[in-house]
């Protein structure tokens, strides 16, 4: 199994958005196993895919639970080959307890847990909040490859170095095979010079950068509120082809 941590530190970067649909897309059109788990209190990747709810195990307890039976945490979606675990407000609590919990390691623990889906799934895309805490750094331990989301505004580098730190930092202290695999544009506009010129300077900064952009479509918005990834919700639009292109531009890495 390959891990994916979608990352970055800014918020509405459509970091939930590529989480749910590069694991849809993987499953869907490439025919993997592909387990999801949403690393965000507020739940989107939940929500998004029909699974918010406070009556199942999620991602809070992969934190706090010291035997934790995969098996049980983990629900399949309405999509064939693609798993979730979920979260929801509780990993807030979750997070602070582990931060006092100083007898286990403390950052490990999505690795540990995730070892037992090694054999049962060829990727696990973990969807992170904007934010580094302790179980963005957990799913920074737990990962083979980090993507960064970014859109293109006077805001775009935020705590982009701060975030290159963390992922260096990680990769020397606990996770040396951790690989920083790039940046990619989302909700580009093509016919604006802005995000033109800001993708072509993007390009010239010292981090990898995806070719692939994903273009902004007004039929982003209503798929999630349809609850449905945007393949199925949308197959002709232009984010649809675009990921599929992020996808494979990924997997010829
Ligand atoms: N390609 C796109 N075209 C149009 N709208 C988009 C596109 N990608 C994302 N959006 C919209 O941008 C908003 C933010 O997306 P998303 O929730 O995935 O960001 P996020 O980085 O996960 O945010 P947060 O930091 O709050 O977790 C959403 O309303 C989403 O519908
Ligand atoms: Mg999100």
């Amino acid at each position: 199994m390959k891990t994916i941590s979608i990352i970055n530190l800014k918020g509405g970067v459509a970091k939930t958005i590529s989480s749910v649909n590069i694991g849809h897309i993987l499953a869907a059109a490439h025919g993997f196993k592909v387990l999801l788990i949403d690393n965000d209190k507020q739940g989107n990747a939940s929500k998004i895919l029909n699974r918010h709810d406070y009556s199942h195990k999620g991602t809070a307890d992969i934190m706090t639970e010291r035997r934790t039976e995969l098996k049980e945490i983990i629900q399949q979606t309405d999509y064939e080959g693609l798993d979730i675990i979920t979260a929801n407000m509780n990993l807030l609590k979750a997070n602070l307890e582990v931060l006092l919990d100083q007898q286990r390691p403390q950052q490990t623990r999505f690795k540990k847990a995730l070892e037992q889906a090694q054999r049962e799934y060829d990727y696990c895309i973990i969807d992170n909040a904007p934010d580094i805490n302790i179980s963005t750094i957990n799913a920074l331990v737990a990962a083979d490859d980090v993507l960064v989301p970014v859109t293109i505004d006077d805001f775009a580098l935020d705590g982009l170095a701060e975030l290159k730190e963390q992922i260096d930092n990680t990769k020397e202290d606990l996770n040396p095979n951790l690989r920083f695999c790039g940046c990619f544009v989302t909700q580009y506009d093509r016919t604006n010079d802005a995000d033109i010129q800001g993708k072509e300077f993007f390009k010239t900064l010292e981090y990898p950068v995806f070719e692939t952009c994903i273009r902004k479509t007004p039929k982003m918005k209503p798929s999630t509120f349809a609850r449905e990834p945007i393949l199925l919700y949308s197959s002709r639009c232009a984010a649809s082809y675009d990921y599929k292109s992020l996808v494979e531009e990924y997997l010829k890495m």
